[in-house]
């Protein structure tokens, strides 16, 4: 039986990935739909409110891209307040939903790590902390592409967790049996659940192998937090010449950890 126990390697990559496996990514669908939860999108609520904020900090009418866009809940909402719209994502399921629903909306089907979309942005957005899900090397790559797509006092708007994250998470394994099939699988399944902390690179591995009938799947999330101080720097050095944080600009919700920040780096 290949089950993968051990502690993986920083960063290490896993066969399979939850955005973009065919069932799966369905059930990430429902979840990024259900407006009181804050799953895979935030509620409705916290969505509302980070709407506002990108608002306050951007002019309507200019070109935003968003990265990792789901099924446009932002895109969307801020298509309406009248700013021209591009949303990239790699989960199939998400980007033919947004399509259906918007078609004034430019939606690319593609990863925004190996084929960052053309084009010049007054502003990128990536919001639910997906920066940190990189490894270090993925995300220099992506903030490099970023930077060059935005003309000079072009915005990049994001949120990312801070170190309050390992107040909410410990080192951990548990198992989850579900004999009719779930979020993971829709048949009978097995599912060994592992949390790993890598405290020296300030990031969390959450390992899982989902045992079935027709055979294992092993999937890695990565998710790195970062001090003021630390997002600041790394921000600079990629050409950001103002970096301004904010807390508490979702509200209080069930999110991963209430932990996070949002950045608002400018060019
Ligand atoms: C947690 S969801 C957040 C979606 C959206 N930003 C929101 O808050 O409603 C992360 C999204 O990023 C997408 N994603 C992650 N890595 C990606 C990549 N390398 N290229 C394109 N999309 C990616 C996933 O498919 C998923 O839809």
């Amino acid at each position: 039986m290949k089950i993968n126990a051990e502690r993986p390697s920083l960063y290490q990559h896993s066969a399979c990935n939850i955005w973009t496996d065919a069932y799966i990514q369905q059930q990430l669908l429902k979840e990024h739909l259900k407006t009181s939860s804050d799953g895979a999108s935030r509620n409705a609520e916290s969505i509302q409110k980070i709407v506002d904020f990108i608002s306050v900090h951007t002019c309507p009418a200019i070109s935003l891209l968003d990265l990792g866009c789901g099924p446009g809940l932002y895109a969307s909402r801020l298509k309406d307040r009248g700013y021209a719209v591009t949303g990239v994502d790699f989960n199939k399921a998400s980007v033919d939903y947004a399509r259906r629903e918007r078609t004034d909306i430019n939606y690319l089907l593609a990863d925004y790590i190996k084929d960052y979309p053309a084009g010049r942005f007054d502003a990128v957005l990536m919001i639910y902390c997906d920066f940190g899900t990189h490894s270090d090397n993925d995300r220099s790559r992506l903030l490099k592409n970023i930077c060059n797509s935005l003309d000079k006092g072009g915005k990049f708007i994001f949120d990312v967790f801070t170190p309050g994250l390992i107040r909410d998470k410990q080192e951990s394994r548990s198992w989850d049996y579900a004999p009719s099939g779930g979020f993971w699988s829709e048949d009978e399944y097995l599912l060994l659940s592992q949390t790993f902390h890598y405290p020296d690179a300030k990031a969390f591995g959450y390992q899982y192998n989902l045992v079935t009938e027709s055979g294992n799947k092993h999937f890695i999330i990565w998710e790195r937090y970062f001090s003021e101080e630390e997002i600041t720097t790394v921000l600079k050095l990629a050409g950001f010449s103002r970096v301004a944080v904010y807390k508490g600009v979702a509200g209080g919700n069930d999110f991963t950890s209430n932990s996070e920040m949002f950045v608002v780096a400018e060019k």
